[in-house]
């Protein structure tokens, strides 16, 4: 079994006092949880996350790692940093970075790779544009992007594999994929996977995101392949992102 996980993309919000009020309302508001929770805060906030979160039910990653392990990269973050500060996971491949950081699907690949060889679990983000939808092309597009990492590791790397759909007209729009939709989506990354083994396609969490919020969790994270959730705008709110995690 597959156990949801439930993770905060904060992107570029937060301050050291926004982000201390938004960790102490979650820490206390969670109870009985039966899901995985984690918050993917700006890296110069992760050491304030590793303090404020120690001892907790929360896990913290970083929104970005380099392909590199170490070196003359200026404005780089390794993996081995984000492990430094307690983080188990790191997002790679976010529609943002790919549109606005020019990353292509070899760089992700090569980011994921270098997360698993210093034990910190990827969360790899596929999606389509609204005109590669459009053009029927969905599969095709999250396939080609799924499959550049897949080439690149072994199968006990590819178990490691956190996988978030998030169709990029679907991203901070208010728009989100019917949970039908993305099932669909879910089921086809699935199916690849199970090229690589079906016990590998049965323990990789693949995660929604996309305008994931208390109103649409529920139905989502009650389909079959959706394993949790990658959540940007409701993670900022606490009441919000508690919601979440109690549908979850
Ligand atoms: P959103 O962002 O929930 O604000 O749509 C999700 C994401 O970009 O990870």
């Amino acid at each position: 079994m597959r156990r949801t996980l439930i993770a905060g993309n904060w992107k570029m919000n937060g301050s050291l006092a926004a982000n201390a009020a938004l960790l102490a309302e979650i820490r206390t508001g969670l109870s009985g949880q039966s899901c995985d929770v984690l918050v993917c805060a700006p890296a110069l906030y992760l050491s304030q996350c590793a303090d404020l979160l120690a001892g907790s039910d929360i896990a913290w990653g970083g929104q970005d790692v380099s392909m590199h392990a170490s070196g003359a990269y200026t404005g780089e973050i390794s993996a081995t940093m984000l492990l430094d500060l307690g983080c188990r996971f790191v997002i790679v491949g976010h529609s943002e970075r790919r549109a606005y950081h020019h990353e292509s699907n070899e760089l992700v690949a090569q980011k994921a790779k270098q997360a698993l060889s210093s034990g910190l679990a990827p969360i790899v983000c596929v999606g389509e544009t609204l005109e590669q939808r459009e053009l029927g092309q969905t599969n095709q597009v999250v396939a080609a992007q799924l499959q550049a990492v897949l080439d690149l590791l072994d199968d006990v790397a590819v178990s490691g594999l956190v996988i978030a759909y998030e169709p990029v007209w679907a991203i901070g729009t208010g728009k989100t994929a019917t949970p039908q939709m993305a099932q669909d989506v879910h089921a086809f990354l699935r199916k690849q996977l199970d090229n690589r083994g079906v016990e590998i396609a049965e323990k990789v969490r693949i995660l929604y995101g996309g305008s994931m919020k208390p109103e649409n969790a529920k139905e989502l994270l009650a389909m079959v392949d959706i394993d949790g959730g990658l959540i940007g705008g409701a993670a900022l709110k606490s009441s919000d992102f508690l919601a979440i995690i109690n549908a979850a």
